[in-house]
């Protein structure tokens, strides 16, 4: 295993953010990871996987290990089921295309999500009405401290909306591995009704989709409203939607009648965060190379040499000015590194 020093780090984050590692290793096994991990001399290790999900705010002054495991394999084959161990390396959507390819159903509707197989469980990974969580057997992590692998089922991951155990009181301690995936060989269950799906397939004239034509649907849908990442730095969803109760939203609803939103439950109603930050006047606007998109306020983008603190500040401007419009708290999904 090579250690490498003063490594950009623009082709390996999506926002295009040009920091430098360094120190840096490319991680292809789990021996690599445990070994890398085993090293001394370097102040701090950082993990860095499909770089999709992070913001990086200055150069990393430390080893960053990029995780490059790659594989999938069948460990379970029934007559209506598979289950799929996929090293964490693997990028997400091409591990979705090859489920698809054999005709698995239970990925299609997250088709075209940038990142790698092995972070999507530290977010609950979702889109169009399914989440990770939805086909989610378990995963293998690597303890940080005993470079033990322990193995993690649905419940001791914890997931919720954009959220998990690795969020939370696992943070930091663990490296994801390995995820395995339980998906359907037939009747598959196909989730459509997600509005933009509906009107996508019917578009496309189709009645009786295939799980491929749900696929094509939703990829035509994020080519359309979200930035391609090797075009266009970006992160995705910058913010996630806020949850507000049910007090707060009977007021906000008063106040702005045709709003979007999702009541998740008598107490809890969620809020587009592109809803709020378009009406407040954001989408398309460019500062500098930093920007918010122009089909799609939740996410900002790099449009070429901005850094992450610029980004980093446009978001704080974007929160406040959300705040006093509509009195509601805006959060990043994205990870700051700072
Ligand atoms: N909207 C606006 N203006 C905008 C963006 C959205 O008015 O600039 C409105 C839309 O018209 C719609 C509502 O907000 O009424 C919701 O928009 P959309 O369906 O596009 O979904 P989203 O809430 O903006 C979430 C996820 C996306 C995921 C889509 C589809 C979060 C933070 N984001 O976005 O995930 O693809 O739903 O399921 O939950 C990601 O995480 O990177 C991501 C792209």
């Amino acid at each position: 295993m090579e250690i490498k020093q003063n490594i950009s780090l623009k082709p390996y984050n999506t926002f295009g953010i040009n920091a430098t590692a360094k120190f840096f290793c490319e991680i292809k096994s789990v021996d690599d990871l445990r070994k890398a991990l085993q090293l001394e001399g370097y102040s701090e290790k950082f993990v860095i996987s499909g770089g999709s999900n992070m913001l990086i705010t200055a150069d990393i002054d430390a080893l960053v290990m990029h995780i490059n495991i790659k594989g999938i394999s069948v460990e379970k084959d029934t007559p209506n089921h598979v289950e799929l161990k996929i090293m964490a390396g693997e990028n997400w959507h091409q591990m979705v295309l090859h489920t698809l390819e054999q005709g698995y159903g239970g990925l299609e509707n997250m088709s075209l999500i940038p990142g790698n197989t092995g972070t999507a469980p530290i977010q609950n990974i979702g889109a169009y009405g399914v989440e990770l969580k939805d086909t989610f057997v378990r995963c293998e992590a690597m303890n940080v401290q005993t470079q033990e692998l322990e193995t993690f089922t649905k419940e001791d991951c914890e997931f919720g909306y954009r959220d998990s155990y690795f969020k939370n009181q696992g943070r930091g301690k663990y490296i994801i591995t390995s995820v395995t995936l339980k998906l359907t060989k037939n009747n598959h269950k196909k989730n459509t009704s997600y509005g933009a799906i509906e009107a996508k397939l019917q578009e496309h004239g189709i009645k009786e989709p295939s799980i491929k034509d749900i696929s094509n649907a939703v990829i035509a849908i994020r080519q359309e409203k979200l930035p391609d990442p090797t075009k266009l730095g970006n992160s995705g969803s910058f913010f996630k939607n806020p949850i507000i109760t049910a007090e707060q939203f009977k007021k906000f609803y008063k106040k702005h009648p045709t709003a979007p939103f999702y009541k998740i439950s008598d107490e809890a109603y969620k809020i587009p965060a592109g809803w709020l930050i378009e009406q407040c006047g954001f989408k398309g606007k460019r500062y500098g190379d930093a920007g918010i998109h122009k089909n799609q306020a939740l996410v900002l983008v790099n449009h070429g040499e901005a850094t992450g603190k610029e980004i980093l500040n446009l978001a704080y401007i974007i929160i406040e000015k959300v705040d006093q419009t509509f009195e509601i708290q805006i959060t990043p999904e994205v990870n700051i590194i700072k």
